[in-house]
């Protein structure tokens, strides 16, 4: 899902260059018995060239290390199933049933070893955010209902975590946390 997602976005860009390479084309011809306008149609091109060349540039270095591509390699030796909904979250190892979600308190994750966070949101869209110790933010995805975002991280340093939930969702968005503990 997550790769057909990014296609359709480097489908979508690459048909935005076209019809903007040819309105370019197109309005050059226009101008072409006008002497007046070579000179600002060159800047322009010139302009247009040397910035597709540095978004090329920023495309081809991020892209390859979008999360997308993280430890997609290897296997998990966890997958940790989460159900965001308002006002809280729920982790479980088993799969969730929507109907009756019920999850566990107080999990604790292996240190240095690949975990699958599998999320999703079961009533409004949420953000799963995870939080080291020192309250930096460590890895995020969305929890959207009808879709499980996987994410996949390792934990180098023992602790306890915090999840936060990143968009706004409600009255008590900011109220909407929870933890777990690596070791
Ligand atoms: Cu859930 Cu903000």
């Amino acid at each position: 899902m997550q790769h057909s997602i990014l296609w359709l976005f480097l489908i979508l860009a690459g048909a935005s260059i076209i019809v903007f390479t040819y309105v370019y084309l197109s309005s050059k011809k226009a101008n072409q018995s006008d002497q007046g306008m070579n000179q600002p149609l060159k800047k322009r091109f010139w302009f247009l060239l040397i910035l597709f060349v540095i978004l090329g540039i920023f495309a081809s270095v991020t892209i390859p290390k979008s999360p997308y591509y993280l430890f997609a390699d290897e296997t998990p030796a966890r997958v940790l199933h989460v159900a965001a909904m308002q006002y809280a979250f729920i982790l479980s190892n088993d799969a969730i049933n929507p109907e009756s979600p019920q999850g566990e308190t107080d999990l604790v994750l292996p240190l240095n070893e690949l975990i699958e966070f599998r999320v999703t949101s079961l009533d409004v869209n949420h953000g799963f955010a995870i939080y080291d110790a020192n309250n930096q933010l460590i890895a995020q995805t969305q929890a959207m209902p009808g879709y499980v975002n996987r994410l996949r991280w390792k934990f180098t340093s023992p602790g306890k975590y915090n999840i936060l939930c990143l968009e706004f969702c409600g009255m008590d968005h900011q109220g909407m946390r929870s933890s777990f503990t690596v070791k």
